[in-house]
């Protein structure tokens, strides 16, 4: 017998984890996530695929679906009254809650679609989101007030759309998972404290970009394709699914290190992944499930933002492997 999502938040509110206003807020994106879900699985026939004919703020161009699911997610958890703002990846600035709606006391970052090079081909897509408590000082959020450091976040998880659409989650207790059945919308307990082996012989990193990651990268990867005969003296084997949702799952399912390094191409982008809406929910996840995350020098959840579309690099998953690269980035 598997567990409702909605029986799991009602325990971890009788337990005193969460607040009432938390696990609202949760079952309000575990709902929106069915809707973009039910969109993500028809595709071609409900129009939803391709180019919206627009930009985001950093100047990647927009797919119909991200727009839709941008949509799907404000609107989904807007009238909550657990939150005081949110801000997407979609987005240029914050929202701050609309004033026909009651202001609560959490913020909410999320990207509605990540992976966005997999939806004209039905490959797995995901929504990844990240809720930390709002400034109580402030009377109206402004992007100033998001800019906290990861370590801060109350509850982070993501929505894998793929063969099974699954809702990943931390609150801060481990991770656990929850599979969707489709035949009655509910989602239900599938996984419980997830953990991740330190050790792991499988990589996920965009080789194509070789040629302009920096020299502990060069070095790191260099020795896993040396296998068994290289300095650490196993064979590795490579997976690239281009969607940050689906390669965290697979590190959190079966392990493995998962790597976006700096790319020498712009100075002005250290990286490519956003911190406020991937890395710092899925290093949470990740530091959850007993792995590490860093960006080469520094834990991601210790980091300090400085703005909201904030890239960095990242390193994570297994523990002996991403300590591993981040020690040759000091060195
Ligand atoms: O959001 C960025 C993203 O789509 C991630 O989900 C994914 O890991 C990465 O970009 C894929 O990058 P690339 O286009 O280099 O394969």
């Amino acid at each position: 017998m598997f567990k409702s999502f909605k029986q799991y938040l009602t325990e971890l509110k009788c337990a005193g984890t969460i607040d009432a206003e938390l696990s609202l807020l949760l079952e309000a994106v575990a709902s929106l996530s069915k809707d973009i879900n039910d969109k993500v699985r028809h595709g071609e026939l409900v129009g939803v695929l391709g180019t919206a004919g627009t930009d985001n703020i950093q100047g990647e161009q927009q797919k119909k679906l991200d727009v839709i699911s941008n949509e799907i997610f404000v609107n989904g958890v807007q009238w909550t009254g657990s939150i005081a703002g949110m801000a997407s990846e979609e987005m240029d600035h914050c929202l701050p809650t609309p004033q026909q709606f009651q202001r609560g006391q959490y913020l909410i970052m999320f990207d509605p679609l990540d992976g966005s090079s997999n939806i004209d081909i039905n490959a797995p897509i995901g929504t990844i989101f990240s809720i930390t408590r709002a400034p109580a000082t402030v009377d109206e959020v402004t992007d100033e007030s998001f800019l906290n450091k990861g370590r801060e976040q109350v509850a982070a998880g993501y929505i894998m759309y793929s063969p099974q659409t699954i809702l990943t989650l931390t609150v801060g207790e481990g991770v656990d998972m929850f599979t969707l059945n489709n035949n009655t919308g509910e989602y239900l307990q599938t996984r419980s404290k997830v953990t991740i082996a330190p050790q792991t012989q499988e990589f996920a990193i965009n080789m194509s970009n070789q040629r302009h990651w920096e020299a502990p990268v060069q070095r790191y990867v260099g020795e896993l394709l040396a296998g068994k005969t290289g300095p650490i003296g196993k064979d590795f084997n490579m997976r690239w699914v281009a969607a940050m949702v689906a390669e965290v799952h697979r590190v959190l399912c079966r392990g493995g290190i998962f790597m976006y390094p700096k790319d020498n191409r712009d100075p002005s982008k250290p990286g490519k992944l956003r911190l406020m809406y991937e890395a710092n929910p899925m290093a949470f996840l990740i530091e959850q499930a007993g792995g590490v995350a860093t960006n080469g020098h520094e834990n991601i959840l210790d980091i300090q933002p400085e703005k909201l579309h904030q890239r960095v690099a990242v390193f994570l998953g297994a523990k002996e492997e991403v300590e591993r690269v981040t020690a040759y980035h000091k060195n």
